[in-house]
């Protein structure tokens, strides 16, 4: 084969593998098992400690929004965890703003995660923003 239809031929290949990773990407959500129950765990623990005064021990809300159920799941239907984190490490605790570090977040979205009832899988949740992004939170399973 000449160089012509050898360079196309990697061309192609490596286009293909670019559009698998797109999708893939993309086709990630909150049902695909994204955090562990360990993590959930941890995030409980911090939970009570910095979030269950405002937002109630359970998450069913208080002075401040539940974030579990039809409403939280409507403000973030469609966006991804990074929107999330991003809300949570820059504006909460209200009392205390941008006192958590990127793991406590990750931690504190894997309870809100299992709170409501996304299934657990068998990798923690990570803390970078870029990998957040590419999970989408979705109120109802996608068919
Ligand atoms: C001092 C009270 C207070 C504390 C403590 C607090 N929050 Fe909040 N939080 C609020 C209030 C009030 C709102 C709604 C108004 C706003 O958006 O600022 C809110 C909104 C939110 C939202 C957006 C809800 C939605 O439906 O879009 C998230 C997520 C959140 N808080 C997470 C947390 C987490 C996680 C913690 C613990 C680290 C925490 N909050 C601690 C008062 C608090």
């Amino acid at each position: 084969m000449g160089a012509r239809t050898a360079f196309l031929a990697i061309a192609g290949v490596l286009t293909i593998g670019w559009s698998i990773s797109v999708v893939r990407a993309q086709d990630k959500t909150v049902w695909d098992g994204v955090y562990t129950e360990a993590q959930a765990t941890r995030g409980e623990a911090l939970w009570g400690d910095t979030c269950a005064k405002c937002h109630g021990a359970d998450l069913t809300g208080g002075d401040a929004p539940g974030l579990i159920g039809s409403e939280f799941g409507g403000n973030w239907d469609d966006l991804t965890l990074g929107d999330l984190a991003d809300r949570v490490r820059i504006s909460m605790p209200q009392d205390n703003p941008q006192s958590l570090t990127r793991e406590q977040v990750a931690d504190l979205l894997a309870l809100i995660l299992r709170r409501n009832r996304l299934p657990a899988g068998a990798t923690d949740l990570p803390s970078q923003a870029e990998a957040l992004r590419t999970i989408k939170y979705k109120a109802n399973k996608p068919s």
